[in-house]
């Protein structure tokens, strides 16, 4: 999000729309085009969407994983990235120090799409953009809570609704706050309100959308247990979104660990569009390719 302008952004919502609304339209916009997926972490949603989204614009995706690669054994990410660019249009990679990605993208002579890092989720956060503005039919004054880890989509979403004049209240605890860079640079960027509370009810007052994420992320494992008593407060449950607005909508990336970040209840019931959300991948990831490779 970090390399978006606002116009950028803008018009991914606009062009996620359009195709969402004609994909046969699409239907042969990236034939002869490949776009290789690289991960070092697992993933369900990105790969997919990714795969599928190239698919249906008549597209080829390949993807890599980084055990049964020459990654595996040491092979640079900056040599990858040279012989990678002599072969496809794009290259999506999930990698677990955002440094990774930086070296990729600097031995690239092709588009590198962030699709997960430690720093940031900006697929998502884009994704997740275009589902309150399809929901709320406008992204004016609406006010969205992140209850949690001040993670990667935490720092994702700060930048996102700078951008787009979104209101964001965080509430993470002491030791979990989002990115600070990136929240100076939210928080200068921005015209509507970027708040930081320790208390998710202080948070989430006049919410339109409660969102939450895991408690212990991909390459968080060793702190698990430190992570599960920090959390403990922090779950979205009945209670708390009772204290948004009557008709608050609450979203998660998944995938959710029921019964820690988020309960049965609340993520099953009529409140939640997570499942519309996760369906919103495959949309955006069709814009963000177009443009990129276009
Ligand atoms: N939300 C998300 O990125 O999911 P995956 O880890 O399954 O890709
Ligand atoms: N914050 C989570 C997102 C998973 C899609 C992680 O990094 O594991």
């Amino acid at each position: 999000m970090s390399d978006l302008s606002k116009q950028e952004l803008e018009y991914f919502l606009a062009e996620t729309r359009a195709i969402k609304n004609n994909p046969a339209r699409y239907r042969d916009s990236m034939s002869d085009k490949t776009l290789v997926l690289l991960f070092e972490k697992p993933s369900t949603r990105t790969k997919v969407s990714f795969e599928v989204a190239m698919v249906q614009l008549g597209g080829y995706p390949i993807t890599l994983d980084s055990r049964s690669s020459q990654m595996s054994r040491g092979e640079s990410m900056g040599d990858s990235a040279r012989v990678l660019s002599r072969y496809s249009d794009a290259i999506a990679a999930r990698v677990y120090t955002h440094e990774t990605l930086v070296e990729l993208a600097e031995n690239s002579s092709i588009p590198v799409i962030n699709a997960l890092s430690n720093l940031e989720h900006p697929c998502q956060a884009i994704a997740d953009l275009y589902t309150m503005k399809e929901y709320k039919g406008s992204l004016e004054a609406v006010k969205l809570a992140y209850v949690g880890d001040g993670n990667n989509v935490c720092n994702s979403l700060l930048l996102g609704c700078a951008m787009t004049g979104v209101d964001l209240s965080v509430a993470s605890p002491p030791d979990y706050k989002p990115d600070e860079t990136i929240l100076s640079r939210a928080q200068s960027l921005a015209d509507s309100k970027i708040k930081l509370y320790n208390d998710p009810l202080d948070a989430v007052q006049d919410a339109d959308f409660i969102y939450t994420d895991v408690w212990v992320g991909m390459g968080d494992e060793s702190e698990e247990e430190e992570r599960l008593n920090a959390f403990q407060d922090y779950q979205v449950n009945t209670e708390l979104i009772r204290q948004a607005k009557k008709d608050c909508r609450v979203m998660h990336c998944l995938p959710a660990h029921r019964g820690l970040e988020i309960t049965d209840e609340v993520l099953d019931s009529s409140k939640s569009i997570v499942w519309e959300q996760a369906e919103n991948r495959l949309h955006t990831q069709k814009a963000i390719i177009l443009k990129l490779i276009e």
